[in-house]
């Protein structure tokens, strides 16, 4: 039951350059996004289209967009939108698709977008019809899918009806997020059937973040669910290294490296990957996230 190719969401420009203590100089990102792109990466997530007040560290969506916008056509370049002000700013800036980001837990989505879920779901309705009307194709977010750092355990129920919900207002495709990565094979398959059994398994993606290791196994399960889209991070990039309990996205060497063991086709350079990783880390002056790029190191 595994599939034959699996799409890569890259997400380190976003979810990994969002969580830096140093606000990276926009060059730098530029240059790390074309890397993905010539790595042969489908999508790459560029930056977000939020209140710089909330995250600073991608106060400049607007510039790097008009950067990066001639790269649409060779990789597709989701934003991230909370609300219409974002949607209006991203159009402008040339983005082609875009991302709106709900949550499972009513605790974390006021922590993070400053309202209910409920307030969320009327909101982002608007933003989805709005980019829909100009031919935006919108990916849905589902945070906390398994966990929240504040209420603890999620129910697979409250997963699903706002998968669902975002499904019904026109996403194309639903990210699930274990956002603090409390998530294991014995957690992420029964929520994983809760959602696949109102949203139809090929618009879901999983999104995993590595904070107890166990992102390589939960995919591998999602792959036997019959998941094929994966969202991970260039090196593991993301998650604050003074917050406890906060880490990266899985790394992108280490899931390509998996995939292509598994004979799964991803259509990435795994050279060119590990360049792209090198260069970034390099840059930020740490040692990779990547097991797999740390074992192939020259160094
Ligand atoms: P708010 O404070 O309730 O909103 O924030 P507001 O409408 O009162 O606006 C406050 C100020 O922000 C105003 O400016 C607005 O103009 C401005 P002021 O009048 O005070 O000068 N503003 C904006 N500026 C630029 N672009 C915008 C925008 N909207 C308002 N789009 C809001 C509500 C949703 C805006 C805020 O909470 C926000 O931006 N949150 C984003 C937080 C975020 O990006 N979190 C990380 C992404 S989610 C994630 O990482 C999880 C994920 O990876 C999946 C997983 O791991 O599970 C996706
Ligand atoms: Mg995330």
């Amino acid at each position: 039951n595994m599939p034959e190719y699996v799409k890569i969401v890259e997400v380190g420009p976003r979810d990994g350059l969002q969580n830096e203590s140093n606000i990276v100089p926009t060059p730098l990102k530029v240059e790390l996004i074309r890397k993905l792109v010539d790595s042969g990466l489908p999508v790459v997530e560029a930056t977000s289209f939020v209140s710089p007040k909330w995250v600073p560290q991608l106060a400049d969506a607007a510039d790097v967009m008009q950067e990066v916008k001639n790269l649409q056509g060779a990789c597709r370049l989701p934003v991230l939108t909370p609300n219409l002000k974002g949607l209006e700013a991203a159009i402008a800036a040339g983005a082609k698709e875009v991302a709106i980001f709900a949550s499972a837990s009513e605790t974390f989505s006021k922590s993070n977008i400053n309202c209910s879920i409920e307030e969320s779901l009327i909101r982002y309705r608007l933003v989805a019809n709005a980019a829909i009307k100009h031919s935006i194709r919108v990916r849905g977010y589902v945070s906390c899918v398994i966990g929240c750092p504040y209420e603890g355990a999620i129910a697979p129920s409250k997963v699903a009806y706002v998968a669902k919900e975002l499904h019904q207002m026109g996403c194309s495709e639903i990210s699930l997020g274990d956002t603090i990565g409390v998530g294991t094979p014995g957690s992420v398959v029964p929520m994983l059937g809760a959602v696949m059994a109102v949203v139809p398994v090929e618009k879901l993606a999983v999104h995993f973040h590595d904070t107890y290791g166990q992102s390589l196994p939960n995919i591998l399960v999602s792959l036997q669910m019959g998941i094929s889209t994966v969202d991970s991070s260039i090196a593991g990039l993301g998650g604050c290294p003074y917050a406890k309990g906060s880490s990266g996205n899985v790394a992108t060497e280490d899931v390509v490296y998996m995939l292509h063991g598994l004979g799964i086709k991803t259509g990435v350079d795994f050279g060119k990957l590990l360049q792209a990783g090198e260069f970034i880390s390099k840059n930020l002056g740490r040692q990779s996230g990547s097991k797999t790029a740390s074992a192939l190191s020259p160094n």
